[in-house]
């Protein structure tokens, strides 16, 4: 750490932040070089304009959206043999690599530990981890190679993941060898008054920097160097709350190769015009998602020739970069989004308070601001059944929940 504790207060008084320094005197050494190495770290002028960014009004975007084109999976043909050749080449040279991003909270699900760690109810009783761990590993056979599987965690959740994986083996997988667990960036939680959160432990209170912060952790964290060494060229990047997700598919990757685009993202067509999701566009001519709440009513409902609606592929987080990409969207910072959420901490006087509503400011960035980086990306539709069964929600909301996912895992695999 550079600073020392004078010009860390004369740094916290500069942002009106010294609230950060309560009670200093009762944290032991440990603490104390922690909280000073972390407020060190802060980076107040962002800080500052992100809490100034939650009073302002959202103006309606001026942007010129546009449709953007698509692929379907299931309409390919003759074109489907062509594409799957070039991938299932790739995929034999070792070209590819999994990502899977396991950092979140999983605020709605509500399971006591990480989501990947959950287990959906099948009679196997596997959890998310182990059901992608199988699906890497069968699809892998099929090249005569384990996929080398990359795991994002955050602060919050990489212990208690990497002792899970421990405890089952790591599934097969070798740590440090076809497997890499790394943290996702953080930053600090604000009130309403845009003051610092401190957590219970008497540190800065800080949060996931949201899935958008996957691209700087590639980078930051050496994963995209030790990606090259590995010979590794393209890397599906995907949720761990998705138990169908099909994160080796040769077709998506011969796409991406033969029509030499850097990013290639795979969509379900929405369930009906007014589903909440967010669709694949062009913004101001470069690829993008827009957000259900964006979208004016006639968009949404908007149709081609063919009956196809204009704006109807959905984005699952089921997208396939080349390592090049990566490394480019890493080095450009992403906006962040504020999200409105209940955190326990400690006020100014050393109390705890456990929130019963909202009371902090998160920020999180989105994987897919990042899009507009290239020119152009393919898009390929895919069949919801099979490629999509997420789990979002507690079974009471009765979507995206263990139950859906659980009903549509068993179609899928014919279990029933
Ligand atoms: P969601 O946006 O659905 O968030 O993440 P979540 O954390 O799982 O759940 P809620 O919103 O708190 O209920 C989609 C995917 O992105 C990952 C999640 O782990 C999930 O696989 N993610 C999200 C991260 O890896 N880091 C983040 O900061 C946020």
């Amino acid at each position: 750490m550079d600073k020392n504790l004078g010009e860390i207060q004369a740094l916290l008084k500069k942002y009106d932040q010294e609230h950060l320094l309560n009670g200093y005197e009762t944290l032991d050494e440990n603490k104390k070089k922690e909280l000073l190495e972390q407020i060190d770290k802060i980076d107040f002028e962002l800080i500052h304009s992100l809490y100034q960014s939650t009073k302002k009004e959202i103006v309606p975007s001026e942007d010129q959206i546009t449709p953007m084109e698509y692929l379907d999976k299931n309409k390919l043909y003759d074109d489907y043999k062509y594409y799957e050749n070039i991938g299932k080449k790739a995929i034999r040279e070792g070209k590819l690599a999994a990502v899977t991003m396991a950092g979140g909270q999983g605020t709605r699900l509500g399971h006591d530990g990480p989501k990947g760690t959950y287990d959906i109810g099948l009679d196997s009783h596997k959890s998310l981890f182990e059901l992608l761990s199988d699906s890497l590993k069968e699809e892998g056979k099929k090249y005569d190679r384990m996929i080398p599987w990359f795991i994002m965690t955050s602060r919050e959740n990489n212990k208690q993941t990497v002792e899970f994986f421990e405890k089952h083996r790591y599934f097969g997988y070798q740590k440090d060898k076809n497997l890499f667990f790394f943290n996702q960036g953080e930053l600090p939680m604000i009130d309403t008054e845009g003051k610092i959160l401190r957590g219970e432990d008497g540190l800065i209170k800080l949060a996931a920097d949201g899935h958008g912060g996957i691209y700087e952790a590639l980078v930051k964290n050496h994963m995209v160097e030790k990606m090259k060494q590995l010979g590794i060229e393209w890397v599906f990047i995907g949720g761990v709350d998705n138990c169908l997700v099909k994160m080796v598919d040769p077709v998506l990757m011969g796409i991406a190769i033969d029509k030499e685009v850097t990013v290639a993202c795979k969509s379900v067509v929405k369930a009906n015009p007014k589903e909440k999701v967010g669709v694949f566009c062009k913004r101001n001519g470069k690829p993008n998602v827009i957000e259900y709440t964006e979208i004016t009513d006639e968009m949404a409902e908007a149709r081609d020739e063919q009956g196809e609606l204009l704006y109807g592929e959905s984005h699952i987080l089921c997208n396939l970069f080349n390592v090049s990409a990566i490394e480019r969207m890493g080095a450009t910072p992403l906006p962040y989004h504020k999200a409105y959420k209940k955190a326990t901490y400690i006020d100014k006087d050393g109390n705890r308070i456990v929130p019963e509503t909202p009371n902090a400011y998160k920020f999180e960035a989105f994987l897919f601001d990042a899009f507009g980086e290239v020119d152009e990306m393919a898009i390929l539709r895919v069949k919801r059944e099979e490629e999509f069964a997420p789990v979002k929600n507690a079974d009471s909301a009765g979507v995206d929940c263990p139950k859906t996912a659980r009903k549509l895992y068993k179609q899928f695999h014919h279990l029933d």
